[in-house]
């Protein structure tokens, strides 16, 4: 990026170019082309309906892209499944989390990738391990690993499902609106770890559009609309006013799409 500048930008670790994405005749992603940094929250904002969550979904796999590229590290790459987007480093925490109640913070964390020697589970590894990114993170809040995923709040739940994806090395978080259903206190927590595993030096990629969320913590806002990128923008240059703009007219000043653009999109 900025070439001749002062600062010093890393290159983007996972890039989409020109991604498009229909479900029969409604094209919900037109061209749309997002960079994530390391070291950088990068808020996805945008309109219910705009296409964040496809967008996301079509980096996990779950969504196929009609045409377009997903770049790795510099590398064109296809992801098939959540799984494969895991092997590369990738991770996904959704609001709806996929944790399951009846086991323990451990169990949440290592389900389906068990620690396991001649057969048997090696459960004091996994709950030191799951010890160990909780402390890291600063996650106070969780009094042991071994309490029950049912017990927890929801700003907890969260917690457990954002440290998962820390223990499993993690490049790249995908954050699907994930204070959408917390509390101020619970909320608070929260955004303190988002901002934390940036710090750490992951990609973090914030969806929401709680926009104190996301002047809050995030260092980078790309704003859609109906399916297109109308601007991406450093937060401390943005306003609400402006993000709002973008988010509710695809414009704002001179910034955003088009007027032809805008208009033609809907
Ligand atoms: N599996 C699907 N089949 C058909 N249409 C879908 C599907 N998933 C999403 N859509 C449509 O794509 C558009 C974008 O939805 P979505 O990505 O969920 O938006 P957002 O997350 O920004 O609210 C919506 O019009 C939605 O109805
Ligand atoms: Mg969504």
């Amino acid at each position: 990026m900025h070439g001749g500048g002062r600062q010093v930008v890393a290159d983007p670790i996972l890039e989409t170019r020109d991604l498009n994405k229909s479900f029969g005749a409604v094209q919900v992603l037109h061209d749309v082309s997002i960079s994530v940094y390391p070291g950088q929250v990068t808020a996805l904002v945008g309109d219910n309906g705009a296409g964040k969550s496809t967008f996301v979904k079509c980096i996990a796999g779950i969504n196929s892209i009609d045409s377009g590229e997903v770049r790795w590290q510099g590398k064109p790459v296809t992801v098939h499944d959540p799984r494969e987007a895991a092997a590369l480093g990738i991770e996904f925490v959704y609001q709806d989390l996929a944790l399951a109640d009846n086991l323990t913070i451990t169990q949440n964390m290592y389900l389906g990738r068990e620690i396991r020697r001649g057969g048997f589970l090696v459960n004091g590894e996994m709950e030191r391990k799951a010890r160990e990114v909780l402390t890291g993170l600063s996650v106070r809040t969780v009094s042991s690993v071994r309490q029950l995923v049912a017990s927890l709040s929801g700003g907890q739940r969260q917690t457990v499902a954002i440290a998962k994806a820390v223990l499993w090395n993690s490049k790249v978080v995908f954050l699907d609106e994930p204070t959408a259903a917390l509390g101020v206190a619970q909320t608070r927590q929260v955004l303190d770890l988002v901002r934390r595993l940036a710090d750490n030096g992951l990609g973090v990629v914030l969806i929401s559009h709680n926009m104190n969320d996301v002047m809050e913590v995030a260092d980078r806002v790309v704003a859609l609309y109906l399916g297109r990128v109308a601007a991406e923008v450093s937060r401390s240059d943005t306003s609400v006013t402006q993000i709002v703009e973008l988010i509710t007219t695809g414009r704002s000043g001179d910034i955003g799409l088009s007027r032809a653009t805008a208009s033609e999109s809907i």
